[in-house]
């Protein structure tokens, strides 16, 4: 391998060739279907993704595994699931709960009595641990209260563009360790011994595919949206074009939730008021 080609770590310690423009070639790849970017700088993640689907499928190399995603969609798809990372907790940035229990709660939980409609959005919720939170936040301990309100027309559509991570998300059960951060009340509530989510939260949720970068099939706006450590991903471009999207999606007097070190683009601030930490109330459509 030329030294031009060579990457930071040294290739004797890899199992497989991975040169400059592999690493370029996915990088291409991963930037055109999901916005990711990854840079020079992650090419040690790039190839430890990328090197058990090469083993998987008996190559000997990066560039020959290039060569077969050039003409499998379905490979190419599982290379773009692994490159996802999708790092989540149960009450992760908790403040945006808190605040969404205080602020929108109540009025909505009103709304459901009274026969209205309620739809909540969590884009990119990885293996669901945010939508779950989400809905034991707003609905807390006391069960046949909850039960009730959800006899109501409450949605919360949750999505992702990794497969795997939302077949976790569907299957609600999680391990002692994931659920640790669930507050004790809560979770003798909502979580059974099989350390599975209560089929009541579940059935509220609609977990499903999209890419945030694609088509949106959703008609109506939400009340409010969560969307949260995916933006840190994107270049700038594709940030103010997806929060205007978000924003367009959202009703006015509804809540933007983002993560703790994303920011709103100029543009799109201007339709938001910042109520709280990375907490913005949707002033003007
Ligand atoms: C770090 S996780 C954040 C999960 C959760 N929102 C949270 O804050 O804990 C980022 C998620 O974004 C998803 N993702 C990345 N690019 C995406 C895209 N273009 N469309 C939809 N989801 C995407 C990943 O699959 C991953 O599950």
């Amino acid at each position: 391998m030329s030294n031009a080609a060579a990457l930071a770590a040294p290739s004797a310690r890899r199992e497989f060739d991975f040169t400059h423009a592999d690493h370029q070639a996915i990088s291409r790849i991963v930037y055109d279907a999901l916005g990711i970017l990854l840079p020079e700088g992650k090419a040690q993640l790039v190839y430890g993704r990328v090197a058990p689907r090469v083993r998987a499928c008996g190559l000997g190399s990066v560039a020959a595994y290039l060569k077969q995603i050039a003409d499998d969609d379905d490979e190419r798809d599982r290379m773009l699931d692994a490159l996802t990372t999708n790092h989540t907790s149960f009450f992760r940035e908790a403040h945006h709960f808190e605040d969404f229990s205080e602020r929108m709660w109540p009025k909505l939980a009103q709304r459901l009595t009274s026969g209205g409609r309620v739809r909540l959005w969590s884009a990119a919720c990885s293996s669901g641990e945010e939508p779950y939170t989400w809905l034991m936040a707003a609905l807390g301990a006391d069960k046949s209260a909850a039960q009730r309100l959800l006899k109501g027309d409450l949605r919360l559509l949750a999505t992702d563009v990794s497969p795997s991570v939302l077949e976790t998300a569907r299957a609600g059960r999680y391990s002692a360790d994931t659920l640790r951060t669930v507050p004790a009340k809560l979770r003798s509530t909502w979580i059974d011994s099989r350390l599975t989510v209560d089929p009541l939260l579940r059935d509220a949720i609609s977990f499903r595919p999209l890419n945030l970068l694609g088509a949106w099939p959703m008609k109506g706006k939400f009340d409010a949206i969560c969307c949260r450590n995916v933006m840190i991903y994107f270049d700038e471009p594709t940030k103010a074009k997806l929060q205007s999207r978000l924003a367009d999606h959202l009703e006015t007097g509804g809540m933007l939730y983002i993560g703790h070190s994303e920011r709103l683009s100029p543009d799109v601030a201007k339709r938001f008021d910042c109520v709280g930490r990375t907490a913005y109330l949707k002033v003007s459509a």
